[in-house]
């Protein structure tokens, strides 16, 4: 059991209290709920009280001298980040195609050719489990050293059901070991694999009568995504893929609208999907169907950023109502990159959001995006004391000064994780 801790005195605390129940849309997504010169009291890795110093050491004050304590002058307190969107689960790196990519070649024509998905397919499917966990594990504590201590992570690399479960069985062995919460998701819908190419209703069928029922007997996911994209699966087949999942308890999610407009958004609305993620190219009327439905809009600007495409129209989503959250997308070919402080930069830079609504969005509407935020997400009482502490003076400052790490703490659930921008292999060890 963790010992009691006092976080204090912080430049800002940002909160993001008050959106727990449903995610932040329009100018509530501006609101962070900020309290300057403020600490944080846990207990038994929970948080018990979060308020102005004087009130808390006050409060506490017989509690504090037998407490851990962490001193927060000068810096910036934010809920730990929550990665809504990530491929952490894969084997090897895909630099070749990058060195192609820059020659010209686009990222759909080096997947046609068999590379892309095709190739760290293969590569995971020739890992072994041990070799995936230890390959995964990295990408986990380079997360936490970023300040994110929730994850989810997606399948899509195995396509066939030894090999989904695999990756599957990676994930949720991670989840009793690492410190990082992890969410899996199932998707087996992430390429049809080249053998099928010829009948790719072939493979449909073997992902709803073989893979998702096994999947969920196993209980090794909670979300069932499918990459609806010309070329890789239609609308009608991603439908059916989803609304299959649904009937075995796996909530929908989409890879939509990404390098064409196909109507993805559209199809999140109608299925009712928790999320739609990427919508680079996603129509008005998918943008209006998505409020309405209450969709998550999962944005991902690391991927155009690399892919060289245009960016997703997070203000328009905002204008309409969408509750936006934003995520890495961490994976070898389109965003090999596990810096979401990165991609908050690039959410304020390329697609015009503010420095509010991209802290929202990798925090309590990300947790949203992946059903977790009864959990995480906000600093509120009752939540899990995940905790991340950045040397910077206000969180203005996060986006301001761009492509750097500035994560000095990480707390989960109470423990500390990180501190002064390492890991804390004590903490890691015993969490
Ligand atoms: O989210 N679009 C499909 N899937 C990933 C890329 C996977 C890969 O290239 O390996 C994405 O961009
Ligand atoms: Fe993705």
């Amino acid at each position: 059991m963790s010992k009691n801790m006092l976080i204090s005195n912080a430049n800002q605390v940002v909160t993001m209290a008050g959106h727990s129940v449903n995610p932040a849309k329009k100018e509530a997504m501006s609101h962070l709920n900020v309290i300057e010169n403020g600490s944080i009291w846990i207990e038994n890795g929970r948080i018990v009280e979060v308020g102005p110093d004087d009130v808390i050491r006050e409060k506490y004050k017989i509690q504090i001298s037998s407490a851990e304590q962490v001193d927060a002058t000068n810096k910036t307190v934010t809920p730990g980040l929550v990665d809504p969107h990530t491929h952490i689960v894969h084997a090897g790196t895909r630099e070749n195609e990058y060195a192609m990519r820059l020659q010209g070649k686009t990222y759909m024509e080096i997947m046609e050719a068999g590379g892309g998905i095709h190739a760290t397919t293969r590569a995971t499917q020739e890992a072994s489990f041990d070799e995936l966990y230890k390959e995964s594990k990295k990408r986990l504590d380079k997360f936490l050293l970023h300040g994110v201590t929730t994850v989810e992570a997606k399948s899509g690399y195995g396509l066939t059901l030894e090999h989904e479960i695999k990756q599957l069985e990676v994930a949720e062995q991670l989840q009793k070991d690492h410190p990082i919460d992890l969410v899996s998701t199932f998707m087996g819908a992430h390429a049809v694999p080249l053998g099928d190419k010829k009948d790719p209703e072939r493979f449909v069928d073997r992902v709803i009568n073989e893979m998702i029922p096994e999947v969920a007997k196993r209980n090794l996911a909670k979300f069932n995504d499918v990459f609806c994209e010309r070329g890789v699966f239609t609308p009608e087949q991603s439908r059916k893929i989803l609304e299959a999942g649904k009937k075995h308890g796996l909530i929908p999610k989409i890879h939509a609208d990404e390098i064409e407009p196909y109507a993805g958004a559209e199809l999140a609305a109608e299925v009712g999907a928790i999320s739609a993620d990427h919508l680079l190219k996603a129509s008005d009327e998918g943008i209006q169907a998505m409020a309405k439905a209450e969709v998550v809009g999962v944005l991902l600007p690391g991927t155009a950023f690399f892919l060289m495409a245009e960016f997703a129209k997070a203000r328009r989503m905002i204008d309409a109502g969408v509750a936006v959250a934003l995520s890495t997308d961490q994976n070898p070919g389109s965003s090999p990159t596990i810096s979401l402080p990165f991609i908050m930069n690039l959410g304020c830079l390329k697609m015009g959001m503010t420095p509010e609504e991209v802290l929202t969005a990798t925090t309590i509407n990300a947790a949203h995006a992946i059903g977790f935020a009864n959990e995480v997400g906000s600093l509120e009482a009752g939540k899990k004391a995940d905790i991340t502490i950045f040397d910077v003076p206000n969180y203005l400052t996060l986006s301001y000064q761009y492509g750097m790490n500035h994560v000095d703490t990480v707390i989960k659930n109470g423990k500390p994780l990180v501190v002064g921008g390492r890991l804390h292999e004590l903490s890691l060890s015993d969490a």
